[in-house]
C-alpha cells in the first residue's frame, strides 16, 4: 500500500522517474509499511522514508510557525487588557503558544532540520504559517473570540495530532493540546462575561469580532479534500489521522451549540441543522480569499513578518551573549 513510488518520485527533464530502492532499502520500506499498517509509532532513530521524512517537516514546520506568528494578534493587547486578571491570563497564553512553537521546533530538529534553518525559511517568506493569523485584532472583544474559535479550531485540528505516526510530534501535541483547551475556555469565559454582564456596545463588539473571525476560522482546515495536494498521503501515513473536511464539519457542530449558549449569532445565512446527515449545513467558504492570505496578500501578513524579523534582527545581541556565556562555562569547566 505504501509503494516506494509515492516515495522516491524523483524529476528528470520533465518526466517522473521512480528511484530504484536497493534490496536493504526495499525491505526496509517494507518494514516500515508494516508497522504504519500495525498502527507503531515511528521514533527519529528509526528508519524512514524521505518523502515521510519531508511530510513532516512540512507540517511540523507550518505549524511551529503558526504558534509563533500568533503570539503577535495577541501580545498587540498584553498592554490593553481591561482587568488585571485578564491581562495575567493573556500573558500566560501568548507565553504557552511561544512554548509550542520550541515543542514543535525541537520535534522537526529530530528530524534533522535546525531551528535555524526553519527561521530562516519563515523570515525569507519561503515557509508557511497558518492563514488565521493574517487578520487583525481590532477591539478586545477579539481576543477572547480568538479564544474561543482559533483555539477551539486548532484543538479540533490537533487532538487526532496526538495520535499521529511519528511519536515525538505525537508527545509534543499532548501537551500543546492541553495548553489549547485551557485557552479556548478562558477565550468563552470572557465572551460570556461581556455576553452577559456587559454593555450594549459590548455585546455588539462581540458580534462584530464573531462576524470578522468565523469565516477565517472555517479556513484553518485547509482546502476542501477533493483539493487537498497532501492530505492522501498524510494520512495514508498516519500523519494526518482526519480530513480537513471532516475536522470543519466537527467544528461547525460543536461551535454551533456553544454560539447558542453565549448569545451570538454565527454569520451564515445557509446554516442550519440537516437532519438527514445529522450535521449542520453551511455555506460556501470564499475560497480565493484563502488562498489569497496564504499566498502572502492577507490583511496583516506584510506586518506579521516584518514583526517576527524585527524581534529576530533585536534578539541578537541576546543570542550572542548567551553563547559567549556558555563558551566561557566550557572554557572553566575545562581548565578545573
Ligand atoms: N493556512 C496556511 N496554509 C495552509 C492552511 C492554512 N490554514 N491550510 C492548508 N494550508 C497549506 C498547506 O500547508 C499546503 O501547503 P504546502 O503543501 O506548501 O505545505 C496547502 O495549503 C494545501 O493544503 P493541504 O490540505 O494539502 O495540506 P495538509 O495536508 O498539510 O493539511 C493542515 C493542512 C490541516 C493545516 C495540516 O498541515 C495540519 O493539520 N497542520 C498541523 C496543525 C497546524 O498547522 N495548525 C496551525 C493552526 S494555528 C495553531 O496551531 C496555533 C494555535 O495556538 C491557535
Amino acid at each position: 500500500m505504501y509503494t516506494q513510488a509515492m516515495d522516491t518520485m524523483a524529476r528528470e527533464g520533465g518526466a517522473k522517474l521512480e528511484k530504484v530502492l536497493s534490496a536493504d532499502e526495499q525491505q526496509l520500506q517494507q518494514r516500515f509499511d508494516a508497522r504504519i499498517d500495525a498502527g507503531d509509532f515511528i521514533e527519529a532513530k528509526d528508519w524512514m522514508p524521505d518523502n515521510y521524512r519531508k511530510t513532516l517537516l512540512r507540517q511540523i514546520s507550518q505549524h511551529a510557525h503558526s504558534e509563533i506568528v500568533g503570539m503577535l494578534p495577541e501580545g498587540n493587547w498584553i498592554g490593553r487588557a481591561p482587568t488585571l486578571k485578564r491581562k495575567a491570563i493573556l500573558l500566560a497564553k501568548v507565553q504557552d503558544e511561544g512554548g509550542h512553537g520550541l515543542y514543535l521546533y525541537a520535534a522537526a530538529e529530530t528530524l534533522g532540520t535546525s531551528r535555524d534553518q526553519m527561521i530562516d525559511a519563515l523570515h525569507s517568506g519561503k515557509a508557511k504559517y497558518s492563514s488565521i493569523f493574517n487578520y487583525p485584532t481590532l477591539n478586545w472583544a477579539d481576543i477572547g473570540t480568538i479564544g474561543w474559535l482559533v483555539d477551539g479550531a486548532a484543538i479540533m485540528n490537533q487532538v487526532p495530532i496526538c495520535r499521529c505516526s511519528y511519536a515525538p510530534y505525537a508527545r509534543a501535541m499532548i501537551r500543546i493540546c492541553r495548553e489549547e483547551s485551557f485557552h479556548q475556555r478562558q477565550g468563552f469565559d470572557s465572551l460570556l462575561v461581556m455576553m452577559r454582564d456587559g454593555t450594549d456596545a459590548q455585546r455588539a463588539m462581540v458580534q462584530d469580532a464573531v462576524n470578522r473571525w468565523w469565516w477565517p476560522c472555517l479556513m484553518m482546515f485547509g482546502p476542501p479534500d477533493d483539493q487537498s495536494p497532501n492530505s492522501a498521503q498524510g494520512m495514508r501515513w498516519g500523519i494526518k489521522r482526519v480530513s480537513n473536511d471532516t475536522l470543519r464539519q466537527k467544528f461547525v457542530d460543536a461551535t454551533v451549540e456553544q454560539a447558542k449558549v453565549l448569545g451570538v449569532t454565527l454569520p451564515d445565512p445557509d446554516l442550519k441543522w440537516n437532519e438527514e446527515r445529522g450535521q449542520h449545513d453551511f455555506g460556501v467558504i470564499d475560497w480565493s480569499e484563502f488562498w489569497r492570505v496564504v499566498a502572502g496578500d492577507g490583511p496583516n501578513n506584510r506586518e506579521r513578518l516584518g514583526m517576527r524579523v524585527k524581534a529576530w534582527d533585536d534578539g541578537e545581541w541576546v543570542r550572542e551573549a548567551a553563547l559567549a556565556h556558555a563558551r566561557k562555562q566550557q572554557t572553566k569547566l575545562e581548565a578545573a
